[in-house]
């Protein structure tokens, strides 16, 4: 068992929810938090320790949540106050906690603030935003591209004959935190949930916010890609102050930043030191970026290592809802099952996407069902619960949903993979288990060790428990090391596996102890 010092969450597995595409209540084809909470035996029993929801605030949903209209309001589309505490206290209940999605960079154009900031210059919430004077040639203030739909990042008003900057979509305008009181009132944000017994926050493009007002021309070819040219003094020290926020609450809430820069590693520099810390944790997409060969995913978790040493601590990220699940990105699911077994064995904290634990593959979106202004319908398909259904409906949702189910819901779904041995359910499952069980999986070092080509092989060690890793990246078996012969299989992918020895499987994986 953890010590009493150790954080909640550097010993826990946080599981992603996209609440428009997990579970519909009200059978309005949009999933809610009536539905979450329906679902939490499922997610207690698979074994996870924290839920994360992507944003449920009140939000004209330009970009399905990431424009909050109101920081401190739940959208009727996921539900009341009410439903919202019905779900809080279910997941402490069943010993979970809950993170929300904290989205501190841009506010929705609808937000009050910005309604009022656009109203006229002397507003007082005038500067609550970024605004400039176009270029004499009547060119934007400066050469910043938004990240979505290949646009200028600024917007003009005629209103007042000015421009602000949205660094996403002309309906999300930043927020300028060098504003005192713009930090002031999201600091407010947080402790409105806080108090209300949330355990932490996803914060959204975080780094993002310490540019301030500082936003001059970029070099050329960074112009496209502000998001991940934003790297500030100033967000550290934002971050610093949001923090000792946090850490005045008894119950250690956690923030987890998704910190995108250029170069993958400056995000461990957002954790701070231990006499000035930042965030908890924050992301690395590297998993992600890196395809799914033996020696790139070797030198990319190698590298990761690095950044991330104590008195750091890293993420595990294969799937989000920004990006094509890994099931698709790896084009099988033997692939998937190898990637699963890396997920929760590796040193750091793993984040499951809903429905990877179903092995789902991304929805295929006809042309007349696009929704997301970035491409990035098919890893937001709904999830299917019931085999029963056909590519638009059915699989236990109520209605048609929003978005087409995933291409392989029919086999995939919940109801003919949950209690059944092969399955990608049980595999999770089992590894859920396992990571709880063993506390060298949890707080372990890790160490690579030489291999053959298309195998990786880490080795967790803690005090006198040893755990190895072995997984075979190609479809074609591989040797058996042999200094590995005595050891004890306590997990395959081959579910067939008792005893070591032999050959490794085409993509097998396995898990063994010393
Ligand atoms: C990152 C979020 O993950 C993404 O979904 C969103 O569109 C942008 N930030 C803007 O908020």
């Amino acid at each position: 068992m953890a010590d009493d010092t150790t954080p909640w969450w550097r010993e826990a597995v946080v599981y992603q929810i996209y609440p428009r595409s997990f579970a519909d209540s009200n059978s309005d084809g949009v999933g809610d938090l009536a539905g979450i909470t329906s679902k939490l035996d499922y997610l207690a029993d698979l074994g996870v320790d924290a839920l994360w929801l992507s944003p449920i605030f009140t939000s004209p949903m330009h970009d399905f949540g990431y424009d909050v209209a109101d920081y401190c309001g739940i959208d009727p589309v996921f539900g009341t106050d009410a439903d919202f505490d019905d779900l809080l206290t279910g997941v402490h209940e069943r010993g979970m906690r809950l993170l929300l999605d904290w989205v501190p960079n841009h506010s929705s154009s609808e937000h009050p603030w910005f309604v009022e900031s656009r109203s006229s210059r002397d507003n007082p919430k005038r500067d609550w935003y970024v605004w400039r004077d176009r270029q004499d040639d009547g060119s934007p203030p400066t050469n910043w591209m938004s990240q979505f739909k290949g646009v200028p990042a600024w917007t003009h008003d005629d209103l007042t004959d000015q421009s602000y900057l949205h660094v996403f979509l002309a309906e999300q305008p930043d927020l300028n935190w060098a504003n005192p009181d713009v930090e002031a009132a999201m600091l407010d944000s947080l402790r409105y949930w806080l108090d209300r017994g949330v355990d932490g926050f996803r914060s959204d493009v975080v780094n993002l916010i310490g540019k301030g007002t500082d936003v001059d021309d970029l070099p050329d070819e960074l112009v496209t890609m502000p998001l991940l040219a934003c790297d500030r003094p100033f967000g550290h020290e934002l971050l610093r102050r949001i923090r000792q926020l946090l850490d005045s609450y008894e119950h250690q809430p956690m923030m987890v930043g998704e910190v995108y820069l250029l170069r993958a590693g400056e995000s461990a520099s957002y954790l701070g030191t231990p006499e000035a810390p930042e965030l908890q944790l924050s992301f690395d997409f590297r998993p992600i970026h890196t395809r799914w060969e033996a020696d790139r995913m070797q030198s990319a978790l190698s590298k990761m290592e690095v950044d991330f040493a104590e008195p750091g601590w890293p993420t595990f990220v294969l799937s989000n809802h920004d990006q094509p699940r890994h099931r698709t990105r790896y084009g099988s699911q033997a692939r998937a099952r190898a990637a699963a077994v890396v997920a929760l064995t590796m040193r750091g904290t793993p984040f499951l996407y809903a429905g990877e634990e179903l092995g789902l593959e991304d929805g295929i979106v006809p042309p007349g069902r696009v929704v997301d202004p970035d491409g990035r319908d098919g890893c937001r398909a709904p999830i299917p619960w019931t085999v029963d259904g056909d590519d638009e409906s059915g699989h236990g949702w109520p209605v048609r949903p929003w978005l087409p189910f995933p291409a392989n819901a029919s086999s995939n779904a919940a109801d003919v993979q949950v209690g059944v041995r092969d399955s990608m359910h049980t595999l999770y499952r089992d590894l859920l288990a396992l990571r709880h069980h063993h506390r060298v999986l949890r707080r372990g070092d890790v160490e690579f060790v030489e291999s053959d080509g298309d195998v990786i092989r880490f080795e967790r060690s803690l005090g006198g428990e040893r755990i190895v890793v072995l997984v075979n990246f190609a479809d074609r078996p591989a040797p058996w090391p042999v200094d590995l012969a005595e050891s004890v299989v306590v997990l395959s992918t081959d579910r067939e596996r008792t005893l070591a020895g032999g050959e490794l499987g085409p993509d097998e994986a396995t898990v063994l102890q010393m």
